[in-house]
C-alpha cells in the first residue's frame, strides 16, 4: 500500500468513527427523559420583586424566542399573557410545564437544565403576565 492510500483510509475510518459518535450522542440526547417536578409549596413562596426579576431576565434569554419578549407568543408558542392556558394556569401546573416540558414535546423541559429556584422564579413570572384571576 502506498501512503496516499494509508492515509485515505485513515480519513475513512476517523471519518466513520465521529459520525457514529454523533449518531450516538443524538440518540442520546432525543431519549432525554423529562424529571417529575417535585410538589412545591407555593404558599410559602412569596412573590417579590427580586423573583420577578430573575424570572423576566430567564424569560428574556430561554423563553422569549418562541414565546416572544412580551410573553404575547408567536407562530412557535402560545401566548402567556391571555387567559387561555391549555395546561392550566397555576402556579403548580405552570411550573410543571416548564419542568417536564409539554405532553407532546414541542416544548422541551428545562428541569434538569435550570435550578429549581430559576424555574419558580420563572413560574411566578408568567403567573404575573397572564390574565387569568388570581
Ligand atoms: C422551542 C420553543 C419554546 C421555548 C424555547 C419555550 N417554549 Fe414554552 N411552549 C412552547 C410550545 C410549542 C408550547 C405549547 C405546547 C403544547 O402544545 O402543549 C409551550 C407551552 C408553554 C406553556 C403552557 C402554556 C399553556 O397554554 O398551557 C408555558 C407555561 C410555557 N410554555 C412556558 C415557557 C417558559 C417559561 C419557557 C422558558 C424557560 C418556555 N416556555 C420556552 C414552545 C417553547
Amino acid at each position: 500500500m502506498n501512503t496516499t492510500k494509508v492515509k485515505a483510509y485513515g480519513l475513512f475510518i476517523v471519518g466513520l468513527v465521529s459520525l457514529s459518535l454523533t449518531f450516538v450522542l443524538f440518540l442520546k440526547e432525543s431519549k432525554e427523559v423529562p424529571v417529575k417536578a417535585p410538589t412545591i409549596d407555593w404558599e410559602s413562596i412569596e412573590t417579590t420583586y427580586t423573583r420577578l426579576e430573575n424570572g423576566a431576565l430567564q424569560f428574556k434569554i430561554r423563553c422569549s424566542k418562541c414565546h416572544s419578549l412580551d410573553g404575547s407568543g408567536s407562530s412557535a408558542a402560545p401566548s402567556l399573557t391571555d387567559t387561555a392556558f391549555i395546561h392550566g394556569s397555576s402556579k403548580s401546573a405552570i411550573f410543571t410545564i416548564i419542568h417536564q416540558g409539554s405532553p407532546n414535546m414541542r416544548m422541551r423541559g428545562w428541569g434538569t437544565k435550570l435550578l429549581e429556584k430559576d424555574l419558580i422564579d420563572l413560574t411566578l413570572y408568567v403567573d404575573a403576565l397572564n390574565k387569568n384571576e388570581k
